[in-house]
């Protein structure tokens, strides 16, 4: 006669139906564990398309002047060498700036910038990024708000 007997549900003891319950919870916090380390290892896809603005006609931006874009935070200025495009987006914690006067200030706590995106003053500790500029098929001047490039990048266009 054998000893053995199958394992049915009403035959398990609660100390045995706690340890399987137990080991499922454990083996659960074990997979979710590995899975969100894997997700942290792998970099994000960003799905979503690079926000990018129409600015206007390269003639619309004078030589020596930084205009404020009406379609997003950032200023196009002009200088010998090309169009360039600033952030107007503060890097203290992301309030929109306005010109004042000779200077581009943050209405949130007081930071200021020059016109070439240099901090003055405030708790912002960083200048403001150079945007990429392109020339759409139109010849209209495009502004990417996710791509920044060195300050001495310019978008070469015919002068005024
Ligand atoms: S967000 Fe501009 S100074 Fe704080």
């Amino acid at each position: 006669m054998s000893n053995s007997q199958p394992v049915t549900p009403s035959s398990l003891s609660r100390r045995e139906v706690l340890i399987a319950l137990g080991s499922l919870g454990l083996l659960t916090a074990l997979v979710n564990g590995v899975r969100g380390s894997l997700r942290f290892l792998t970099p994000p896809v960003s799905q979503t398309p690079p926000r990018i603005i129409v600015a206007g006609a390269p003639a619309d931006f004078p030589s020596g002047e930084l205009t404020a874009l009406a379609a997003g935070p950032a200023f196009i200025g002009r200088d010998g060498a090309g169009l360039f495009a600033l952030s107007a987006i503060c890097t203290h914690l992301g309030c929109t700036l306005a010109r004042s006067g000779e200077e581009l200030a943050c209405p949130c706590h007081g930071s200021r910038f020059a016109t070439d995106g240099n901090n003055l003053a405030g708790p912002a500790s960083h200048p403001l990024p150079y945007l990429a500029l392109n020339l759409n098929d139109d010849g209209l001047v495009e502004v990417n708000l996710d791509q920044t490039v060195e300050s001495t990048v310019r978008l070469k266009v015919k002068s005024l």
